[in-house]
C-alpha cells in the first residue's frame, strides 16, 4: 500500500519542543518497519509569520488538505501579541479547522491510574474517569458574523462577535456524539445555555430531534454550560460524552483537563466529513497551547502530544495495535514513576521533556520485543 501521508506542523513555543519527541516514535515505526509514513513538514503561527509574514501560507493549507493526516503542536507567544488581528499565529489553527471542515474536535478526558494523586481534585472524584468532550470547531461565536471592532460616533468603539449555529452545524456534531456514544456508555449530555441564547435553545431543539429520529437508544440530558463547569468539578465522573458549541468546548476542555493532572496530558483530534470514498481529513493536537511561561526550558510534558500521535494512529491510520502500544508505553513511564514538572508528585522522579520522550521509547522497545 501506498505510504500514509502525515503532515507535522510543530508551530511555536513549546510545540516543537514536544514535537520532536513524538517524531521519534515515527522514526521508531518506521526503522522497525511497523508502518512507512511519508512525512511533511511545514510552518504555522509565529514561526510561519517570522518566515514569510503570514500565520499560515496557501501552501501550507493545500499540503494539509493532501495528507491523511496532519499532526499539530502549537502556536502563539507575546512575540505576536501586537500583530493585527488576522495575522495573529493563532489564524493558524482556526483557519486549517475552517479550511478543512474539521467540525467535530474530540477531547477526552482519561485519568490513568498513576496520576490520580496528581489531580487537584481529590482521588475519589477523578478515580477512573473517562469523558469525551465533543467540542463543534468550525462555527459559533468564533466564526459568526458580523464581527470586528467599529468606532461609534462619539468616538467609543464597539466589539463584536456573534454566536450563529444552523441545524445543519449542529446536526452533524451531534451525530459524532451520539455515535461515539454508542461505542462507550451510551450516554450524551449536550450543553449549552438555551435559557439566555437564541442559538443555544435551537441546539437544544435539534438535539432533542435527532435524538428522538436516530438515537432512541441513546440517554440524552441535557446541561446549562455554567452548571456543566461547575459539576465536572464536582462529579466528573457523571459524565460520558459531552457535546457542545466551539467557545463553550473550549473552556469546558481545559477545566476537564485538570481532572486528569494537567492540560500537558490531553490529546484531541478534529475530525472533518466523511467524503464519497470515506476519506475524512482530520488533524490532531494537544489541547494545550504553546506555554509561553515555559518554553525553552525543556520542561514540557510530551505526553499530550504523544497521545494524540496515538490518537492519529488509531482514527486515521487505521493502526489500533500500534496506537495502544504508544499509550501503553506511556502508562508504563507514568507507572515507573517518571513525572514532568507540570505532573510532579512527592516521591516521583522529576524528567524533563526529552527524559520523557527517551523513556517511552525506552518502553516501545520493550513492549514491541
Ligand atoms: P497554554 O495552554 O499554552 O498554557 C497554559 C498553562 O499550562 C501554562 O502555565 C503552561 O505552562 C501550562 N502547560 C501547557 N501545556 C503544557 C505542557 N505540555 N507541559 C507542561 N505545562 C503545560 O495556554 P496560554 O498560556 O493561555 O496560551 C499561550 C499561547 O498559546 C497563546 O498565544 C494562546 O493563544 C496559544 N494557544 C494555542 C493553542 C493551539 O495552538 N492549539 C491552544 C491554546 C493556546
Ligand atoms: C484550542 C485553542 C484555540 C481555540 C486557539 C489557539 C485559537 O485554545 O485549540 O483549544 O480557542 O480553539
Ligand atoms: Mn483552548
Amino acid at each position: 500500500p501506498a505510504n500514509k501521508k502525515l503532515l507535522m506542523l510543530p508551530g511555536d513555543g513549546i510545540g516543537p519542543e514536544v514535537m520532536r519527541e513524538v517524531s521519534h516514535i515515527l522514526e521508531w515505526l518506521d526503522r522497525r518497519r511497523i508502518a512507512s509514513f511519508d512525512i511533511g513538514q511545514g510552518l504555522v503561527g509565529g514561526a510561519s509569520i517570522d518566515a514569510t509574514g503570514l500565520p499560515i501560507t496557501p501552501d501550507v493549507v493545500d499540503r494539509a488538505k493532501n495528507s491523511d493526516a496532519v499532526l499539530f503542536g502549537a502556536v502563539g507567544g507575546p512575540k505576536w501579541d501586537k500583530m493585527g488581528f488576522d495575522l495573529r499565529p493563532e489564524i493558524a489553527i482556526l483557519t486549517l479547522r475552517r479550511e478543512l471542515g474539521l467540525f467535530a474536535n474530540l477531547r477526552p478526558a482519561t485519568v490513568l491510574d498513576p496520576l490520580i494523586e496528581a489531580s487537584t481534585l481529590k482521588p475519589d472524584i477523578v478515580r477512573g474517569l473517562d469523558i469525551m468532550i465533543v467540542r463543534e470547531a468550525t462555527g459559533g461565536i468564533y466564526f459568526g458574523e458580523p464581527r470586528g471592532i467599529e468606532t461609534l460616533p462619539d468616538g467609543q468603539k464597539r466589539g463584536i462577535n456573534t454566536e450563529v449555529y444552523t441545524t445543519s452545524e449542529i446536526e452533524r456534531v451531534a451525530r459524532v456524539a451520539f455515535d461515539l456514544a454508542r461505542q462507550r456508555q451510551g450516554r450524551v449530555c449536550s450543553v449549552e445555555k438555551a435559557n439566555v441564547m437564541e442559538s443555544g435553545l435551537l441546539w437544544r431543539q435539534t438535539v432533542t430531534a435527532l435524538g428522538a429520529a436516530e438515537y432512541p437508544d441513546v440517554a440524552l440530558s441535557h446541561m446549562y454550560a455554567d452548571n456543566c463547569a461547575m459539576q465536572l468539578v464536582r462529579n466528573p465522573r457523571q459524565f460520558d460524552v459531552i457535546v457542545t458549541g466551539n467557545l463553550f468546548g473550549d473552556l469546558l476542555s481545559d477545566l476537564a483537563s485538570m481532572c486528569t493532572g494537567s492540560l500537558g496530558m490531553l490529546p484531541s483530534a478534529t475530525l472533518g466529513a466523511p467524503d464519497s470514498s470515506g476519506r475524512r481529513l482530520s488533524l490532531y493536537e494537544p489541547i494545550h497551547g504553546s506555554a509561553p511561561d515555559i518554553a525553552g526550558q525543556g520542561i514540557a510534558n510530551p505526553l499530550a502530544q504523544t497521545f494524540s500521535l496515538a490518537m492519529l494512529l488509531r482514527y486515521s491510520f487505521d493502526m489500533k495495535e500500534e496506537a495502544a502500544l504508544v499509550e501503553q508505553a506511556c502508562l508504563a513511564v507514568l507507572e515507573q514513576g517518571l513525572r514532568t514538572a507540570d505532573i510532579m508528585q512527592e516521591g516521583k522522579t522529576r524528567v524533563t521533556t526529552m527524559e520523557m520522550g527517551a523513556a517511552v521509547m525506552r518502553e516501545l522497545e520493550r513492549l514491541a520485543a
